[in-house]
């Protein structure tokens, strides 16, 4: 790999979900022992590092981004020493480990919400924001992100706390100098510790406009959308003094010798590039959401891709990134179908921009059906039947075909598919045809061409239903022709281009002499010179 490139610009981010990657002491969920007993698998994989879900004390009301304590582990999932065997085994391996930083609230839990609830004096009362009733009842018309609305009333100190979550997560008050100092000692705290980076959660909520006045409508919300959507954010998202916050965790994080923080703020595109940084160096990576997003369609693909690389263009230090799924959407496997999803893990491995995997997403796990004595998502309990719920997706990773998928030799906090016998890790890892062989083939493919993960993109454009674009790097070029229809497409390939190196099929590596290749029904393939 050329040497000017970091780890986090030419590697690939794979997300650990704890609760349901591998659980080590039978009590269903998964644990920190579990992690590193799975890493070699991860090392196989051929991913560069590994981001965790939340692992802090926590009450799980919103399973572990209700931080009760930021210095340490829940001991559902383990100790700090643990934590540290695992960083140690990581970092044995080559492999990074990225925390999940939660800024914007605490759990209600928290001592700092305890001490701040406890009197209007307390000294930590302006740690979070509180506001007298309005007449009429609460200060404003905000909504909660998981429904209701985002004020609860407090009876003994009667006054309004403000949640952009859930109740039993408060919203710090970010305008408090003691909380940004507070804050960045949590930082400090785990990158002494060895951890390569953060995954920083909701950062566009992170400040409200001061005067909190009410938010307008959004004409474009529609009946069965999310009732948080019901209302233009405009005054309690992606505010201009969040830049000055994320410009000191970066500056912070660059005292540190090649850290990592990847931001999380699902905005539009030109939104979207100010996290990395205004005056002030900002994220190295605000995640890119647009292909979860987006109806699957080479047309709104290619659109979307040449959009995100123009905007990208307007700035110099902006390195891309790409995602499929996480904890919070319905799997891609799901979304666009198992034929597609194989064609959407070669377009997340050769587009230039880190990729980040969702785990299970290797072996084309599905959204799971959850009955409803098995709910755990507040979202789905809060605002039930529009289909916001999040536990499918979050069901157990499926190891191998013994009970439970080999996840626990408990019983599992959520049910695991009931595909699992079939689909699984060790099933897929001795049949060359699998999603498994695929992720494994696509990623050392990207290893062995820079132009893949670090080279020049070159157009992304549609030609009825075939996505094409190329790579450059040092004299070399890649073309990966994409094609999204179930039925078979003629691709005019470039001249030169006559090798192909791989297929989404993995039966064909093969010359191809003419001027076109024949793409099979849902077939995506990626050339270079023979
Ligand atoms: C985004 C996280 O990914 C999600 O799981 C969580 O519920 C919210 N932020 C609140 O922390
Ligand atoms: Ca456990």
């Amino acid at each position: 790999m050329p040497a000017k490139y970091r780890w986090w610009q030419s590697g690939i981010v794979y997300q650990v979900y704890p609760r349901s990657f591998q659980d080590s002491n039978r009590d269903g969920i998964g644990d920190l022992k579990g992690i590193a007993a799975r890493l070699d698998y991860l090392v196989e994989l051929g991913v560069d590092a590994v981001w965790v879900s939340p692992i802090f004390p926590s009450p799980m009301a919103d399973f572990g981004y209700d931080v009760a304590d930021y210095a340490g582990i829940d001991p559902m999932f383990g100790t700090l020493s643990d934590f540290d065997a695992l960083v140690a085994a990581a970092h044995a391996r080559g492999l990074k480990i990225i925390l999940d930083f939660v800024p914007n609230h605490t759990s209600d839990q928290h001592p700092w919400f305890v001490e701040s609830r406890s009197s209007r004096t307390n000294a930590k009362r302006d740690w979070y924001i509180w506001r007298d009733a309005k007449t009429g009842g609460v200060p404003n018309n905000w909504v909660s992100e998981f429904g209701g609305s985002a004020w609860t009333w407090d009876a003994a100190t009667q006054q309004y706390y403000y949640h952009a979550f859930l109740k039993a997560q408060p919203d710090l008050n970010w305008r408090n100098p003691d909380v940004r100092a507070a804050m960045l000692a949590v930082l400090r705290f785990w990158l002494d510790r060895g951890v390569d980076g953060f995954r920083v959660d909701a950062i566009h909520h992170l400040i409200e406009a001061e005067h909190l006045n009410d938010n307008p409508p959004n004409p474009d919300w529609r009946e069965g959308q999310s009732p948080a959507r019901r209302l233009a954010r405009v005054y309690s998202l992606d505010q201009a003094e969040t830049h000055d916050c994320i410009a000191e965790m970066r500056a912070l994080a660059d005292t540190y010798e090649n850290r990592v923080l990847i931001g999380e703020a699902s905005l539009p595109i030109e939104q979207l590039m100010a996290y990395y940084g205004k005056e002030a160096p900002g994220f190295h990576l605000p995640f890119n959401f647009h292909l979860i997003k987006s109806s699957w369609d080479p047309q709104v693909i290619a659109a979307l891709i040449e959009q995100y690389e123009g905007a990208l263009a307007g700035g110099a230090e902006r390195w891309p990134n790409w995602v499929l799924g996480n904890h919070d959407r319905s799997r891609v496997a799901s979304r666009i179908g198992p034929a597609q999803a194989r064609v959407a893990a070669m377009l997340l491995l050769t587009l230039r921009g880190t990729p980040t995997i969702y785990q299970g997403e290797e072996i084309g796990m599905a959204d799971v059906p959850i009955p409803t004595q098995c709910l755990r998502d507040p979202w789905e309990k809060n605002v039930p039947g529009l289909g916001l719920g999040r536990d499918p997706e979050r069901t157990p990773m499926q190891w191998d075909a013994s009970g439970n998928a080999g996840f626990t030799g408990g019983d599992p906090w959520l049910p695991l598919s009931s595909d699992y016998r079939a689909v699984n890790v060790e099933a897929q890892r001795t049949d060359d045809r699998s999603m498994l062989s695929l992720y494994r083939a696509l990623i050392a493919l990207r290893r062995r061409e820079p132009a893949l993960s670090v080279g020049v993109h070159v157009k992304a454009e549609a030609i009825g239903s075939v996505l094409t674009y190329r790579r450059f790097h040092a004299g070399r070029w890649v073309t990966v022709a994409l094609n999204f229809a179930d039925e078979p497409q003629m691709f005019s390939k470039p001249v030169d281009q006559d090798a192909i190196l791989i297929s989404t099929h993995l039966d064909r590596v093969e010359p191809e002499r003419g001027n076109a290749v024949r793409l099979r029904p849902n077939e995506g393939i990626v050339l270079a010179a023979a």
